[in-house]
């Protein structure tokens, strides 16, 4: 019986785009997301609409990792949520360094030609921050869930972390997205101030200053506090 050879240059998935390559991955609408060049107000657009809406992406896996890490603690799963949160962290270090491409601008052409064109359009409505922060509430409970279980106080977790390695390890995850998150609002908060100032209002309003003050707020203040507990207990052992 004679086999049929398949013909790889042929799409098998349905959708939109020649290849399987642009319907799995959606490539036609994916690229359509952006101004044309005819409908930008100026030509670094494309730069501003890519960085902000690759961070999106990138803070949708972040938050819906964080979510799922935190259905496994919720089951008692350790080792799975260390692997979902690892990336969860990842992907706030991608945004990060994201963040150099917007210094790339000129403040003026900036200021002159694709701030008119925002609206009230502003960072305190994005969606990936705004679902990060829904969800981490959540993981902050799943983990001391875990502890309280192991009767543990949040300073025990690291003063017997050998002990209890994998309730260690999961401390220190959950921290890292704390700080990559407080080390991202200081990275922005010094983009912005480089590119629009920091003595003026932004899209809604709000005074760049009170940015400076959004870098206080933590996720997970118990964890940071355990850390002053820590040297104080040090301290009285001598
Ligand atoms: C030239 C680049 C940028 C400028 C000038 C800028 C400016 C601002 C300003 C002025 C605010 C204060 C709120 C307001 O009045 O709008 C803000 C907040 C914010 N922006 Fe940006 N931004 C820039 C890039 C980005 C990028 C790439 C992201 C990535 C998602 C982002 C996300 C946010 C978020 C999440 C907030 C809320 C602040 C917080 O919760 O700490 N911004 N931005």
């Amino acid at each position: 019986m004679a086999t049929e050879t398949e013909d790889y240059t042929q799409p098998v998935l349905p959708g939109r785009g020649g290849s399987d390559y642009e319907r799995y991955l959606r490539t036609d609408e994916l690229l359509e997301l952006q101004k044309t060049p005819g409908e930008r107000a100026h030509h670094d657009e494309l730069l501003f609409q890519t960085v902000h809406q690759s961070s999106e992406l990138w803070l949708k896996l972040a938050w819906n990792e964080v979510e799922e890490a935190t259905k496994h603690l919720e089951a008692g799963e350790v080792a799975p949520a260390l692997r979902l949160l690892r990336r969860a962290n990842l992907c706030l270090q991608l945004i990060h360094g994201q963040l150099d491409m917007l210094e790339q601008m000129s403040p003026w052409e900036y200021t002159k030609w694709i701030r008119p064109v925002l609206g009230h359009g502003s960072g305190f409505d994005s969606p990936g921050f705004r679902e990060l922060r829904r969800v981490a509430p959540a993981l902050g409970q799943a983990f001391h869930k875990l502890r309280r279980d192991a009767g543990l106080s949040v300073a025990d977790v690291y003063v017997k972390g050998r002990e209890h390695e994998d309730l260690y390890q999961l401390a220190e995850h959950v921290i890292e997205l704390d700080e990559r998150l407080i080390v991202w609002r200081m990275r922005h908060y010094k983009v912005v101030a480089r590119v629009i100032g920091d003595e003026v209002v932004g899209t809604q309003g709000t005074p760049v200053e009170l940015l400076g003050g959004l870098i206080k707020q933590k996720l997970f203040p118990e964890l940071w506090q355990a850390r002053n507990e820590l040297t104080e207990l040090a301290k009285q052992e001598g």
